[in-house]
């Protein structure tokens, strides 16, 4: 007799299978579906079918020359979407691939100018989420999909997140519980001899740096439409401000003073704060921090705050990709 637990984790698979189908029939149908990836929600829609990905732009109100990141089941697939694999991109996949790496490479034929916005690269990453992946081996092929929110907003990091931002819209989201990275997958540009790591995020730039055996250089300012370029991006509602930590009370003084309703995301917050300051729970620990940074953004908007005040943190290891999001949120990135 099964008892009552591997029940439920057996209809819980089943249910998962009938949605995966599901998914798959949208897909092929030119349909949009949001699905988990460790880092963030994505909503993904055939890479190859200029049309379903040209409803992604619409859905997001994304810029149609702000590329997309193609998703794959498996590192064997990378010779069909990329006209060249040097073998520092096979070296990279090897180690963090299922894992939140996305890589540049030149494309090949395989890829639409629309998924690339015209260029000449794509990015591409195998996702480390038994949901991803299972929709992308049953699909085949590969998804185009960007973070499954409105442009420039926060990322979304449970199945909630997603239906908060696009209701209806969508036919179907995945719902695999909350990502356990939290924060987008680390671009590092391949597709020439300048390396770059394009955007901090999941893998850290001292993590690929062992791999590579060499420095590459976070390149901010890029020529081509690089990750984040807006200067408000990944932004929630709130006004944040980045603040040092001997600065905070007296910001947070001052502006509750004048009639805002401020809260404080730090760290390394040890003080106590101003009366009618919220303080937003950021854990120390940098994974933990990364994983929670965009729900505890959320929670500034559901408590109607106007003001985050927001502490950076050391930007080593993923100190560097929250920090990054966090300057970007603030409009200074
Ligand atoms: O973790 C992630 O990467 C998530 C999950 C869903 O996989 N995806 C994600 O996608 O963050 P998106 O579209 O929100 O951000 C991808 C970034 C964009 O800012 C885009 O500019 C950059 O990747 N990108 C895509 N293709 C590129 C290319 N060929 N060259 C330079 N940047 C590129
Ligand atoms: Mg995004």
């Amino acid at each position: 007799m099964l008892r009552k637990g591997r029940l439920k984790k057996c209809s819980a698979i089943t249910n998962l299978h009938s949605q995966i189908e599901r998914a798959v029939q949208i897909l092929r149908q030119g349909g949009v579906v949001a699905f988990p990836t460790e880092t963030v929600y994505g909503l993904g829609a055939d890479a190859e079918n200029k049309k379903a990905v040209r409803r992604i732009f619409k859905l997001k109100g994304r810029p149609v020359n702000h590329p997309l990141i193609v998703h794959l089941y498996s590192a064997d697939m990378l010779a069909d979407w990329a006209r060249e694999v040097p073998p520092l991109a096979r070296k990279l996949a090897a180690k963090f691939w299922p894992g939140p790496l996305t890589i540049i490479l030149r494309r090949s034929q395989r890829v639409p100018d629309v998924v690339t916005g015209g260029l000449d690269t794509v990015a591409l990453r195998v996702p480390d989420h038994p949901v991803a992946l299972a929709l992308l081996k049953a699909f085949g092929g590969g998804l185009a999909a960007p973070s499954a929110n409105r442009f420039g907003c926060v990322s979304p990091t449970n199945a909630a997140h997603v239906r908060d931002e696009f209701g209806d819209a969508l036919e179907l989201i995945l719902d695999g519980g909350p990502c356990h990275v939290g924060i987008e997958s680390t671009i590092v540009d391949l597709s020439s001899k300048e390396l770059a790591i394009l955007r901090p995020g999941g893998v850290t730039r001292e993590e690929i740096e062992r791999v590579a055996r060499q420095m590459i250089p976070v390149r901010r300012k890029s020529s081509v439409r690089a990750p984040g370029q807006f200067r408000i991006h990944y932004a929630p509602q709130a006004e944040i401000i980045v603040v040092s930590n001997t600065e905070l009370t007296r910001y947070a003084k001052t502006l509750t003073a004048r009639g805002r309703r401020v809260a404080v995301l730090s760290g390394a917050l040890t003080e106590r704060l101003p009366t009618g300051v919220v303080r937003l729970p950021a854990p120390r620990s940098s994974p933990k921090f990364a994983r929670q940074l965009y729900a505890l953004l959320r929670t500034a908007d559901r408590l109607k705050m106007d003001t985050v005040l927001v502490c950076l943190p050391i930007e080593t290891g993923l100190g560097l990709a929250i920090a990054d999001r966090l300057r970007h949120a603030a409009g200074r990135g």
